[in-house]
């Protein structure tokens, strides 16, 4: 009697990680192979999802983790989250908030087809999700990778309403800091030497990119999280490589919201407090908060 070959094994792949996944995420060709670009994709999907497990590990057990991932896109990194994290626990939730209706209705049907049952998708902007009533009350991871523009300080404003214990941001390009710095670019340079840093158009950008890290680091540290800023290695296919990870602790420091209004007022960009960094003025009225946090178990 002839034996059926059997399936290749691929030493990258983790015990009981779908295959059916990989393949939808291009991470797998249709015949279940990595190529040589695949195996890249994939080391770094695993790279940026060691950060986020052991922040996860860090959660108590039995319950959650509830993850909320603003500008999902195709939500691979949800879909791994789950498939890696959440596939093998009997709770937690991951929801992806998304503009793009054509993508949420593909997550849906995928998460669906997989049997992801505790996967949802919104068809909403990150800047709604703050105020929506369909998302629970408090959550424990926000994720935003390579969210559009402003998304991820829509992304950094969900997660302080909502107390999530961790945020895990992979900025993209934001052009309101730029658009500022460009619009009093001549005061700037009558005023101080350092605007010779964003006299010219790409450094305006590049300037506008850094300062925009800077203050959301501040604007998170001021509002009671502890931030590491690093590189995720790996990400070669993107300039965008900064990973910012955020972790609740409570202690709202004053010294962080009295630097990031200096920064403001030196680059002129005091126009954005209100807009931006709004949740400041509650932040220094008191020095700390220990609240503890509700249990963030929902279904939606
Ligand atoms: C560059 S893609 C990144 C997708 C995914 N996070 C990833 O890394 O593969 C950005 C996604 O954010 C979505 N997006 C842009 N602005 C948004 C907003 N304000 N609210 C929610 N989603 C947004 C876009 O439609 C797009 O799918």
């Amino acid at each position: 009697m002839t034996r059926a070959p059997a399936p290749p094994t691929i030493p990258e792949l983790r015990p009981g990680q779908s295959i059916e996944l990989l393949k939808e995420l291009h991470i797998l060709t249709r015949d279940g192979k990595l190529n040589q670009d695949s195996r890249r994709k994939l080391k770094q999907v695993y790279h940026l999802y060691q950060f986020i497990e052991k922040l996860l590990l860090e959660l108590p057990e039995g319950q959650g983790p509830t993850i909320v991932d603003h500008g999902a896109g195709k939500s691979y990194l949800g879909f791994i989250l789950y498939d890696l994290f959440l596939k093998s626990r009997a709770t937690g939730h991951v929801v992806g908030v998304e503009t793009r209706a054509e993508l949420v209705e593909r997550s849906t049907a995928l998460a669906q087809r997989l049997g992801f049952d505790r996967m949802s998708f919104l068809h909403l902007a990150a800047a709604d999700a703050v105020a929506s009533p369909v998302l629970p009350p408090t959550v424990d991871m926000v994720t935003a990778l390579h969210a559009c523009d402003t998304a991820t300080d829509d992304a950094i404003d969900f997660g302080l309403a909502r107390q999530a214990r961790f945020m895990v941001l992979v900025p993209c390009c934001q052009a309101e800091v730029a658009a500022c710095l460009r619009q009093h670019k001549a005061l700037s340079l009558s005023r101080t030497p350092l605007a010779e840093l964003w006299r010219h158009p790409l450094h305006t950008r590049e300037m506008g990119s850094q300062i925009t890290n800077v203050l959301r680091c501040l604007y998170l540290e001021a509002c009671g999280y502890q931030v590491t800023v690093t590189e995720l290695v790996g990400w070669e296919h993107s300039l965008k490589n900064e990973l910012i990870i955020a972790r609740r602790t409570g202690q709202k420091k004053r010294s962080a919201a009295e630097r990031l209004r200096a920064v403001l007022a030196e680059f002129g960009l005091g126009e954005l407090e209100g807009v931006r960094f709004g949740r400041l003025a509650v932040a220094a009225s008191v020095d700390s908060d220990t609240t503890e946090q509700q249990s963030s178990a929902f279904s939606l």
